[in-house]
């Protein structure tokens, strides 16, 4: 029997270019706050350095999952995201923005390279192995899903769920935000938890 289950550990995890649980599974996981959110994470930045959760200690974190290739709600939820860092001011320096992808076989640290700078300065795009990529998306409930688009090999999409998810400065799961929250309602639901709290 206890080889039985050693044999059964031992054997590979299947790490496909999706999440292994429904969308509505993890929908529900995160609406209604049903499982814990978020955790260690190690990922390559736009610079191809190694971070890890550790490095935002510390700082509120905004972490949003998409890919690069995504043509309207991934756009939109950065673009609020850097407006929302403007409309900080001074405080946006206590909070930082990630771009996790979903696509880290197209989304390489070159190609985030080149895409983060398009929706604010201080916004880090994450990508690593497709293992690392998905352990962090299943540990924010992320659900996503590759889509064929036409026959090519890079003719596809990624379904994906989009919430904003608030991080506070222990790394300890705030909420979430729904996709298609505007700016001036991030930067509101965000300034509470920059105050009252002493500094690290
Ligand atoms: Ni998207």
């Amino acid at each position: 029997m206890a080889a039985l289950l050693l044999g059964l550990w031992a054997a590979p995890p299947v790490f496909a270019q999706s999440s292994t649980r429904s969308a509505a599974e993890l929908m529900d996981a995160v609406m209604w706050n049903r499982e814990p959110i978020g955790g260690p994470f190690r990922l390559q930045d736009q610079t191809g350095k190694t971070r890890t959760d550790a490095d935002f200690h510390g700082q509120l974190m905004l972490v949003y999952f998409g890919f690069t290739y995504c043509p309207d709600i991934c756009p939109t939820d950065l673009q609020a995201i850097g407006l929302a860092m403007d409309q900080l001011g001074n405080d946006a320096a206590k909070v930082q923005p990630l771009f996790v992808t979903l696509d880290p076989e197209r989304d390489t640290v070159e190609h985030l390279a080149q895409y983060v700078p398009l929706f604010h300065p201080r916004l880090i795009g994450l990508t690593g192995n497709i293992k690392d990529v998905s352990q962090a998306a299943d540990a924010y409930r992320v659900y996503y899903k590759r889509v064929a688009t036409g026959d090519k090999p890079n003719d596809y999409t990624v379904d994906h769920s989009a919430f904003i998810y608030l991080v506070d400065r222990d790394g300890k799961y705030l909420g979430f935000f729904p996709p298609g929250t505007d700016a001036p309602r991030l930067v509101e639901m965000i300034r509470p938890h920059l105050i009252g709290k002493a500094e690290h």
